[in-house]
């Protein structure tokens, strides 16, 4: 056995949506320095741009600007992958959105959004892209599907974001179903569900209620880049190429130990 290639991704293709910024810009840095030829997506074209070109003299790195939050925006990203590849080994389906309200006049403009963003999008986006994901994938190297899901689709979370929480659930329960649907055309797919990262996302926690929510992780900090970067890495890998169907928890304990 070739320990040392276990956990290697050096050659493979990756997409990851949501790669601007907080959790995604920390696995597109490290999937870059891992060797991965790496696509990243967002919004904002000139973050993509801008990060891609930062990252281009440590590998290869390219921007590929969608909105997903449409089906419109979904197909258009798989048909600009389709122009730069011929095929897939990894998505990783991190783009995503919260909105936070209080019961009683949560709208339901921020439940639509979250759940389309959150919900919808990865499973279009993988949909539109199963012929390339399929395309270079074999019983002993699976293409890999990998979800972002979070802790808060496992625990009721500390805060009033209903739509947030209910669209995790639904992240989790869509990584078992595709990985069923999926499992016997050589693709795993998998989810990390994080527990606290720093992001733009998260950053009135550690503003507001830094004390509250990491005395609420047993570990008592937040998660790193490479807390997630590795948990990726082991799930796009050939250590990972026989995992699937799994929700693999990054939160120092915070949906289990408690
Ligand atoms: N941070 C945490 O503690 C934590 C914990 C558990 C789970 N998560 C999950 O981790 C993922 C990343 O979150 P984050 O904390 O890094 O949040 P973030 O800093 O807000 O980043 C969200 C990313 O998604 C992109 N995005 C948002 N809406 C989009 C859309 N309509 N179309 C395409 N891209 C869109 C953003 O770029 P643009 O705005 O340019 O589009 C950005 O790159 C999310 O799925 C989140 O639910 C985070």
């Amino acid at each position: 056995m070739d320990v040392g290639a276990l956990f290697s991704v050096a050659g493979k293709t990756v997409l990851i949506t949501g790669g601007s910024r907080g959790i995604g810009e920390m696995l597109v840095r490290g999937f870059v320095a891992a060797g991965a030829r790496t696509y990243i997506s967002a919004r904002s074209a000139d973050r993509c741009a801008a990060l891609a070109t930062e990252l281009s003299d440590q590998g290869t790195c390219i921007a590929l600007p969608a909105d997903l939050s449409t089906p419109e925006g979904c197909a258009e990203l798989a048909s600009a992958f389709r122009a730069e590849a011929d095929h897939l080994d990894v998505l990783i389906n991190n783009a995503g959105a919260t909105w936070g309200a209080p019961l009683g006049t949560y709208p339901a403009e921020g439940f639509d959004k979250v759940m389309d963003v959150n919900v919808r999008a990865p499973f279009l986006l993988t949909q539109e892209l199963l012929d390339v994901l399929q395309a270079a994938a074999s019983p002993e190297d699976p293409a890999r599907v990998i979800m972002i899901g979070s802790v808060d689709g496992i625990q009721v979370p500390m805060f009033d974001s209903f739509a947030y929480s209910a669209s995790k659930s639904a992240v989790h329960m869509l990584t078992r179903h595709l990985g069923k649907a999926v499992a016997a055309r050589n693709m795993t797919v998998n989810a990390i569900a994080p527990g606290l990262f720093a992001s733009r996302m998260t950053a009135f926690m550690f503003d507001e209620y830094e004390e509250q929510v990491l005395g609420a992780i047993p570990q008592g900090r937040a998660g790193t880049p490479e807390d997630i970067v590795g948990t990726a890495l082991y799930l796009a890998s050939r250590a990972g190429a026989y995992t699937t169907g799994a929700v693999v928890m990054v939160d120092g304990g915070f949906a289990t130990l408690r």
